[in-house]
């Protein structure tokens, strides 16, 4: 059975990777996603120019009865240095996603320079959609804010690049997004972050589950699992061809692998539930998505990807 994955001239064995911020912040997180045989690629913690403790914690809480996860990391990362030497020196045959999220427009810019300027030929994800920095908003919220970083990044940026979304909620707001995004040679758009600022309360103690920003994080799981695939499915309606798509949230089944490729998928991407299960979570779900396929006789995600099926 073929369940690869294509973006630009990457060419992945399997679709399933860590989504940024889970397993992924030290260079032993990173070799042990990447030594899965399950496992697509990995994609690095999003980083700053310089290395950053992040929040205060309690930041992660694992909602009850599976629900999913709130959380308000603040961008913890060793420092851009420290991932640009992990991916020049990994001996991998994986493609490699190297994720950026500086806190202004200029630290964004000079980290895409230094990659453009270095020798890695892996992919670059630029996060417009942290939603956990205290004072600084999700930049892809502001589409002229972002129509003015991505002009800029392409004015010398070469290699493939994709950005991070967060999600939207309203059907003009795709259209805007898609509008920006298709005038820029976009390699790939990746789909959602987490939802931004919810709370969760702890009936015990009627307090709020994590300390930073009052109690206020990402939430994550399965509660945000209609609200990724909506964006997926939206998104590849309306962006152009050549921009692929990563599916990231909601996944704790290979069903829910297979629903994210049905709306458009090309890789998806676990977070929540890779905190649960660990590295192991790859090969389950692999599994659990082959044996959906094969009940419906398809022998690849080919079959199957973008070709959602609506009600006339
Ligand atoms: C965080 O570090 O707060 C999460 C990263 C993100 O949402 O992009």
């Amino acid at each position: 059975m073929d369940l690869t994955g294509q973006i630009a001239n990457f060419h992945f064995n399997h679709i399933l990777l860590n989504a940024a911020g889970v397993k992924c912040q030290t260079t032993a997180e990173l070799d042990q996603v990447l030594a899965s045989p399950y496992s697509g690629s990995v994609v690095t913690k999003s980083a700053t120019p310089m290395t950053r403790p992040g929040n205060p914690s309690p930041r992660y809480y694992q909602l009850p009865e599976e629900l999913g996860s709130v959380n308000s990391m603040g961008l913890p990362n060793e420092g851009f240095a420290y991932y640009l030497d992990y991916v020049l020196n990994k001996k991998t045959d994986k493609p490699v996603f190297f994720s950026v999220a500086g806190l202004t427009k200029d630290d964004n810019l000079a980290m895409l320079m230094e990659l453009e300027q270095s020798n890695f030929n892996g992919l670059v994800e630029l996060n417009l959609s942290c939603p956990n920095v205290p004072g600084k908003p999700q930049t892809a919220y502001d589409f002229e804010a972002t129509r003015a970083i991505l002009t800029e990044v392409f004015s010398f940026f070469t290699k493939p690049l994709g950005v991070k979304l967060p999600p939207y909620f309203d059907m003009v707001h795709f259209d805007m997004i898609a509008a920006v995004l298709n005038d820029f040679p976009l390699a790939f758009v990746n789909t959602i972050n987490s939802i931004g600022n919810g709370l969760a309360i702890d009936p015990h103690t009627d307090t709020v589950v994590i300390k930073p920003k009052g109690g206020f994080g990402g939430l994550g799981g399965s509660l945000v699992k209609a609200t990724a695939l909506a964006n997926v499915r939206a998104l590849r309606e309306r962006l152009n061809e050549s921009i692929k798509i990563i599916g990231t949230g909601g996944v704790t089944s290979g069903r829910d692998v297979y629903d994210l490729v049905l709306c458009g998928a090309d890789l998806v991407e676990v977070g929540t539930q890779l905190m649960v299960e660990d590295t192991p979570v790859f090969e389950r779900l692999e599994g659990e998505l082959a044996n959906e396929l094969d009940k419906k006789d398809y022998q690849s995600l080919a079959e199957i990807r973008g070709k959602l099926q609506i009600i006339s």
